[in-house]
């Protein structure tokens, strides 16, 4: 085998690996819908595997593409590079952090940042420390970067992060010396939340050893105080370490913007991330549209409060139903099983009535286990899923 193929052989292997529950670039979803449509007579496909909001965006983005000078703000803009300094975003998140608008860089969504931190930190054979199950595209990312990956796990029946977790990274820490942890909060997939005490301890151990600790906040607005950003943000000046993540895909409902953004108070580690970015990762659309939702806050409140209510009236619906043994949360997620029915097999029952889910049957420290995850959306929504979940469970 020559060179040429062999790494052609190499970067195809590593591409193809997945390891959960990550969309897929394989497969086309809107044929996959369509096909379930037509094969069941179904007129709606719910997408609850989707993380994101499902109440849309704040009534302001409405407002600004209702504007009459619109056409013109489109056609002065779109025939320009964007402003790839992100200047004005810059300064609305810092203020919102409290931090320092140098301390920021953007990517086209988390995905990028990620595979950006990967690119920058990571070298064959360096090892990534992730507490499992967790987003399933650190570990890929990582993996194709040639790091070893470390998973920690955590005990069912709700893979909470206990004392014993963090003695268990703390051991990791200074037996190993990974490169990097990879920890998301609140966690993707279990929808829990890690008080930043438990944050804190490990960035002071991860110091000792040289390790850099990224805390994925994609979910963070759930969190979030109505009065206060609850961020790892708040750690950036002692620990420089440390890199908070987040995003405007979940909360703020702008996944086709691709706006993710990077915290770290250490100008050559972000420096490096930012080498590995495009030039113009974001269009001036995307950067509009982000300014415009970070400066709706009281529909942010609104949003986290009936998400609330509304994951308070599913759970115990979901526990009323035979057979299915649901996992509390902090987001707009909920992760669930059935004691008896693999998780394939549950979710295509799910697909057959047109509700769709996230199987988690392959992410690391969950194989096997039949979860499922689903997204809450409205009462409405989530009663029609109760209702169909209830009847394909027995
Ligand atoms: C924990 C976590 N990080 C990052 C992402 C990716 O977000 P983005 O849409 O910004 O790429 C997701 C989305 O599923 C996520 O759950």
């Amino acid at each position: 085998m020559n060179v040429q193929t062999m790494l052609a052989t190499q970067a195809q292997q590593a591409l193809a690996h997945q390891s959960g529950d990550y969309v897929s670039k394989d497969v086309d979803e809107q044929a996959y819908i369509q096909e379930l449509m037509d094969l069941n007579g179904l007129e709606t496909v719910y997408r609850f595997d989707i993380g994101k909001n499902t109440d849309g965006v704040t009534p302001l983005i409405r407002g600004m593409l209702t504007l009459p000078e619109l056409a013109d703000t489109v056609t002065r803009n779109i025939v320009e590079y964007p402003d790839n300094h992100f200047r004005h975003l810059k300064r609305q998140i810092a203020m919102r952090h409290g931090i320092d608008p140098q301390w920021l860089a953007f990517g086209a969504g988390l995905e990028s940042v990620i595979d950006q931190i990967c690119r920058a930190v990571i070298e064959p054979d360096d090892k990534a420390l992730i507490p499992v199950p967790n987003f399933s595209v650190f570990e890929d990312m990582s993996r194709r970067c040639g790091a070893e990956i470390l998973p920690v796990s955590t005990s069912p029946p709700d893979y909470r992060w206990t004392a014993m977790t963090t003695r268990k990274i703390v051991e990791h820490l200074h037996r190993d010396l990974p490169k990097v942890i990879w920890i998301s909060n609140p966690v993707n997939p279990t929808g829990q939340y890690l008080p930043l005490s438990v944050i804190n301890e490990v960035c002071e151990n991860a110091l000792h050893t040289g390790t850099l600790v990224v805390v994925d906040e994609a979910y963070g607005e759930y969190a979030d105080r109505d009065d206060a950003v609850v961020s790892a943000s708040r750690l950036l000046q002692e620990h420089p370490h440390l890199m908070v993540l987040r995003t405007f895909s979940k909360m703020y409902a702008l996944p086709s913007a691709r706006v993710g953004y990077l915290m770290c108070s250490t100008p050559e580690l972000l420096r490096a991330v930012d080498a590995f970015r495009p030039t113009f990762p974001l269009p001036w659309s995307s950067l509009h549209t982000a300014q415009i939702a970070i400066m709706d806050d009281p529909y942010v409140c609104a949003c986290r409060r009936r998400t609330e209510q509304r994951r308070k009236r599913l759970l115990p619906e979901l526990e009323s139903i035979t057979g299915i043994v649901p996992i509390s949360s902090q987001t707009n997620t909920v992760m669930f099983r059935h004691r008896s029915l693999p998780a394939r097999e549950l979710a295509d029952r799910l697909a057959a009535k047109g509700f769709l889910t996230a199987n988690l049957n392959n992410v690391t420290g969950i194989e096997n286990r039949g979860f499922l995850r689903m997204t809450v959306r409205s009462g409405a929504e989530n009663a029609l899923f109760v209702k169909a979940l209830a009847a394909v469970a027995n």
